[in-house]
């Protein structure tokens, strides 16, 4: 298959890079770090969740991080929201797209969101038609997409039924997710073509955390499976506090490093990114943990 000649990267730093970390981070870095990332040119930025914060003490501050951003024009500026008080909050704050959350295995959705799978899209329901009626994005995220830290590997079967279900929902995009980074390429490909036949391959994202180093190669398995959205996080941030062993998100400078090298456009400014990861990772006290992101500000 002939690789796309543009990507869709959307930046999950502000949301699943930090939403793990230990010591709080003030709003005004998260603030700073959503301006950052929104001059760099993502498309589509993670900035909130609006989960309970006994759950996820750290994405508390939602409202306060979504007021006090500067907007840039046609970016897409999305939350989490797993029921109607999420959805109503992120409302409030003016998001533009809202992510509803499951998985694709039982134990995970569980852990996750305190509810069986069945029991979770009947939850989405609600915020599936009030997001329609507010006229706003609306995207569902496949949590264990490949393996559950819990249940083992997951059937291919099990994900697109959630799928399916996503797209009674009306998801306008579907994200397939390795929670805990376990997948490797010819899974991958084995799952992103099952998705493809049932969805429009536009509509789908491939979701990686990096945890055994597979998510490049992933994300080229992808990319030959006909996707061309993908989320990545700056500097790798990342991880589910739900996932046993899930670490960072694939960082986003070594995707955009791939991405360009191949002649595939994404419109975002690589140097920017750089220096946005070198900056955040120095904010939390630790070492970029992005390959490419490194080397390039080795360089400067
Ligand atoms: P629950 O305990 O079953 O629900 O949690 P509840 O309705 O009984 O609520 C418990 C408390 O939370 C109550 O407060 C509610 O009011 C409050 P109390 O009465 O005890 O004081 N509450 C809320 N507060 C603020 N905002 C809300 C909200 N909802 C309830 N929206 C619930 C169910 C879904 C709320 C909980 O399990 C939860 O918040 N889970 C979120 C977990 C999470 O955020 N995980 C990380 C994100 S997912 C992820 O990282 C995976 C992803 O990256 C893809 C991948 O890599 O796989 C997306
Ligand atoms: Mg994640």
């Amino acid at each position: 298959m002939t690789l796309p000649s543009k990507v869709k990267i959307v930046e999950v730093a502000p949301r699943d890079g930090l939403q793990n970390e230990k010591s709080m981070i003030p709003a005004a870095t998260k603030v700073e770090l959503i301006n950052r990332l929104s001059a760099a040119g993502f498309p589509n930025i993670e900035a909130a969740s609006f989960v309970s914060p006994k759950w996820v003490p750290q994405m508390a501050d939602g409202a306060e991080v979504m007021a006090g951003i500067t907007r840039a024009p046609g970016i897409i500026y999305s939350a989490l929201t797993p029921n109607m008080r999420g959805f109503d909050a992120a409302v409030a704050a003016g998001v533009d797209e809202v992510v509803i959350f499951g998985a694709a295995s039982e134990a995970f959705s569980q852990k996750n969101i305190n509810c069986s799978i069945a029991e979770s899209i009947a939850r989405f329901e609600p915020v599936a038609e009030a997001a329609k009626q507010a006229g706003l994005r609306l995207r569902g995220s496949i949590s264990c997409a490949l393996d559950c830290p819990y249940d083992g590997p997951t059937p291919v079967d099990n994900v697109l039924d959630v799928v399916r279900r996503m797209q009674a929902l009306g998801c306008d995009e579907i994200d397939i997710a390795d929670t805990i980074g376990t997948g490797t390429p010819k899974r991958v490909e084995r799952v992103m073509k099952a998705v493809t036949e049932i969805a429009n391959p536009a509509s789908i994202s491939g979701h990686f955390h990096d945890t055994y180093g597979q998510a490049l190669a992933n994300i080229l398995a992808s990319l030959q499976a006909g996707i061309s959205i993908f989320h990545s996080s700056v500097a790798g941030l990342g991880g589910c506090p739900y996932a046993k062993g899930a670490t960072g998100n694939v960082a986003t400078e070594d995707v955009l490093y791939m991405l360009h090298g191949m002649g595939i456009d994404t419109g975002i400014n690589l140097d920017a990114v750089v220096d946005t990861g070198q900056w955040i990772s120095a904010e939390i006290g630790r070492r970029a943990d992005s390959r490419a992101g490194n080397a390039l500000a080795a360089r400067k």
